[in-house]
């Protein structure tokens, strides 16, 4: 069990439980010394790249329809954490900008669109046809 509940609950207690575990961690990593920023930024980086294992994980097992979408979205957030950690490592206070606005705003992003649709489905509030009916409402669009 977390020690607290997540900025935004999806429902999904496996999601709600790492996403509470990665908010915590944020915000400790963007407190620490200066010495020790570095280390804290990787991490959140191993914390952030488990848990999207753990949700791709359980989205494949559930034949999630939007699984390419959402995982490019975690492939993102980890280049991003790696360009921060490569760019930054002589500037203590970018990182420290980083750890405590710049990731914490994107990871926020990402759960409150594809990890909060993702947890619909999980929960059976959307289903594998409304995404086939949005996909040939969009290539209609298109066309
Ligand atoms: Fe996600």
């Amino acid at each position: 069990m977390p020690a607290r509940a997540p900025q935004l609950p999806l429902g999904v207690a496996e999601m709600d439980e790492d996403h509470a575990r990665l908010e915590a961690m944020m915000e400790a990593a963007a407190l620490v010394v200066e010495s020790d920023l570095a280390a804290a930024l990787a991490a959140v980086q191993r914390e952030l790249a488990a848990h999207f294992v753990r949700e791709e994980t359980l989205l494949a097992e559930a034949g999630f329809p939007a699984l390419g979408c959402h995982v490019a979205q975690h492939r993102r957030l980890l280049e991003l954490a790696a360009e921060a950690m490569a760019t930054s490592a002589a500037r203590p206070a970018e990182l420290r900008g980083f750890l405590a606005d710049v990731l914490p705003g994107l990871v926020a992003g990402h759960i409150a669109s594809i990890d909060r649709v993702s947890a619909e489905f999980l929960n059976g509030r959307i289903s594998g046809a409304m995404f086939g009916s949005l996909r040939a409402a969009g290539q209609g669009a298109a066309s």
